[in-house]
């Protein structure tokens, strides 16, 4: 790995002036970011060119059997320098990285006593500005319970908003669209264009041992931090010398910009893994859509989908159509108690499961078995199997772990986001790095680009996924074309897309209800060409396959899925409005693959292949609507068309309602 690196400071230290005020901006000149120290209080501004994105707004915390860490601080030091050097990620929807930006670290100290001090970092990027705290060691203070962040973020104007509501514990929502003044509470990220058309999102970056934040809307545009609280409500258990995560805003004038953005994954700490030659992005198949659509079970019995039969069957297709792995639920001792504390056996396998055999006749193929622990939540008892469960994975050969945390958590009380499960979250990423496993975990925390330090951290759900198609309302024409723009800021998403039999006709009286949901009027809510553009699109490392087998067997467009990498040098977003539509092309080796897809609204885009090399020819392979396809009424219509291009052709992509196109460009 080549790293270049150079980093020109300045330092600039500031007396302790009455009311300061100090400026940094992005090496475009166009993200302004100001810090003042007002009457003792901490602030900070954002501006993008001339438009003030974020107004005056607070810093600082409430904490436990202390005063407030909020007002009366002068200002000790302060420095500014500018950072410039590139990286390569392991993985990725891009090989090379720039990261660039301006920094000003700022020191404050109480005016009065006990003097405690307190830090923060900003940065100011080409695509956003960031800061953090930091609690530097000092007598006055060691360990301490945050009771409440008091971070503002004061948006200038009562811009379009795209929000999830807050949920301490999931982030399986629909996307709703409104004025930022009619919301009330919401997950991050939340994205924002304002009446310029400029698009910015709040997230954070690196959370690390700290509590997931929500927004809280105040009065009129200002969203605050709302922490996500522990069983006893407080919010953090801390120490000095620590830092808090990277609270994130990244701004971009299109929307297609915010999906470009680097700034999260620049925010965290490089790779600490020396060893990665074992991680690989993969295309995955499993045993896991007839559990939900109720066709089989996870538990044992007659109708259990996890038999070792079934498993073959899954590998050997796999390996003749050249998918990585083979995920498989329910072959495990515990589904019959699924609900109850201590209900999964994660080293046992089901009765007519030969785990050791599944295994070996997997490796034999060259075909990853994906694992599977679902935890019910059961933190106490996840715990105590890790270590003897990932290594006797690791002693089978296996490469990859999908975790699941469905269900409330134990110790009850706790939250999915909240600081217990940020510290679980992570213990297994640092476990499972140690057996050499990758990671896909359901009912996460969400992505802040940890990816980037653990690189076995692969994909994550994290997002209403393709299973809530199964056994509800389902995801709308829009859902995929909104995620881009939210939850896929943070970082690659695990939403199981590939459904053909999109109207689920081949399992017709074969269902059986499962849970409290009617499966009678289910499916899915876009047309089929759409499901192969996700695969481009909605990005993520192990990318699922997730249909039956036998919806794929003999049909023409699965070719797409078999020919489609998950592991990119380099992607752009070639247009896109969120929860409208967007076009992804992406490149692997010499050929592009292009995702693009549209709401419930039909609509032709005219594409420039601008980006296509000089002088070369490349074969379009074109996965489209067909003229009569719509979701609503003629799902599974499609077309595959093949003619040759070149670089600056244009190409019209006519796509339907609910639907897409997916082109390949093989370069000849
Ligand atoms: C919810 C997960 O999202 C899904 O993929 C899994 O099949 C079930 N939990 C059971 O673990
Ligand atoms: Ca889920």
């Amino acid at each position: 790995m080549k790293q270049f690196l150079f980093v020109a400071a300045l330092f600039l230290w500031t007396g302790c002036a009455n009311n300061p005020k100090l400026s940094i901006e992005s090496p475009d000149g166009m993200a302004k970011l100001s810090f003042s120290l007002k009457k003792g209080k901490p602030a900070y501004q954002v501006k993008y060119g001339e438009e003030t994105l974020i107004g005056s707004s607070k810093l600082g915390f409430i904490l436990k059997e202390q005063a407030p860490l909020l007002e009366s601080f002068e200002l000790s030091a302060s420095k500014q320098n500018s950072h410039s050097s590139s990286w390569m990620q392991v993985w990725g929807e891009d090989k090379n990285i720039k990261n660039q930006y301006q920094e000003l670290f700022v020191e404050l100290k109480e005016k009065t006593p006990p003097h405690r001090r307190l830090n923060i970092r900003f940065r100011a990027f080409n695509d956003g500005v960031a800061f953090r705290y930091e609690f530097p060691e000092q007598k006055e203070m060691k360990d301490f319970v945050i009771m409440d962040e008091k971070t503002e973020f004061n948006l200038n104007g009562d811009y379009s908003s795209w929000w999830i509501p807050q949920d301490f514990d999931s982030y399986e929502k629909v996307y709703q669209q409104s004025p930022l003044s009619k919301i009330k509470a919401v997950n991050t990220p939340v994205t924002f264009r304002t009446k310029k058309g400029t698009h910015l999102s709040i997230h954070e970056a690196a959370l690390t041992d700290y509590a997931g934040m929500t927004l809280k809307r105040e009065e009129g545009t200002i969203l605050e931090a709302d922490l996500v609280p522990w069983a006893d409500q407080t919010k953090v258990k801390t120490s000095t010398g620590t830092v808090t995560p990277w609270r994130t805003i990244q701004i971009s004038p299109t929307a297609g910009g915010l999906v470009e953005s680097k700034m999260i994954l620049n925010l965290n700490e490089p790779n600490k893994l020396n060893d990665v030659s074992w991680i690989k992005p993969m295309k995955y198949i499993g045993i896991w859509w007839g559990m939900h659509l109720g066709t089989e079970v996870w538990a044992e019995g007659p109708r259990h989908g996890a038999t070792t039969r079934n498993t073959i069957r899954h590998i050997d297709f796999a390996k003749k159509h050249g998918i990585g792995g083979v995920v498989v639920e329910g072959w495990n001792a515990g589904w019959d108690k699924w609900g109850q504390k201590d209900a999964f056996d994660h080293v046992t396998p089901a009765k007519d499961f030969n785990f050791k055999k599944a295994a070996k006749y997997a490796k034999d193929k060259g075909v990853e078995l994906i694992g599977h622990n679902e935890t019910g939540g059961d933190i106490p008892a996840y715990e105590h199997y890790m270590d003897s469960a990932f290594s006797l994975y690791h002693s089978l050969g296996m490469h990859a772990l999908k975790t699941g945390y469905a269900g409330g958590i134990y110790p009850r009380g706790e939250h999915h986001h909240g600081q217990f499960m940020v510290r679980h979250y992570r213990k297994v990423v640092k476990k499972a790095a140690q057996y050499q496993i990758m990671l896909d975990v359901h009912e996460p925390i969400k992505p802040t680009g940890i990816r980037r330090t653990y690189p076995n951290m692969m994909t994550r759900e994290g997002v209403r996924g393709m299973e809530w198609n199964a056994w509800s309302e389902g995801n709308g024409p829009d859902h995929l074309v909104t995620l881009p723009f939210t939850r896929m800021l943070g970082g690659p998403i695990d939403y199981t897309p590939g459904t053909f039999d999109i109207l689920f006709k081949n399992s017709k009286n074969k269902r059986v209800k499962w849970n409290a949901d009617d499966l009678t009027k289910t499916r899915v809510h876009t047309t089929l060409a759409k499901q192969l553009a996700a695969f481009v699109v909605i990005y993520s490392p192990m990318q699922m396959a997730s249909d039956l087998i036998d919806n794929y067997k003999g049909h023409p467009a699965f070719k797409f899925i078999e020919d489609v990498p998950c592991d990119w040098d380099e992607s752009r977003v070639l247009n896109g409005e969120v929860a409208q539509y967007i076009t992804v092309a992406r490149k692997a080796g010499n050929d592009w693959y292009i995702g693009s897809m549209t709401d419930e609204n039909a609509r032709v885009l005219e594409l420039n292949l601008s980006f296509l090399d000089e002088n070369a020819a490349y074969e379009a392979v074109i996965y489209a609507d067909a003229a009569n396809a719509d979701w609503r009424t003629n799902p599974t219509a499609y077309t595959i068309s093949k003619k040759k291009v070149k670089k600056g052709d244009i190409l019209k992509l006519d796509l339907k309602p609910s639907g897409g196109q997916a082109i390949q460009l093989k370069k000849l």
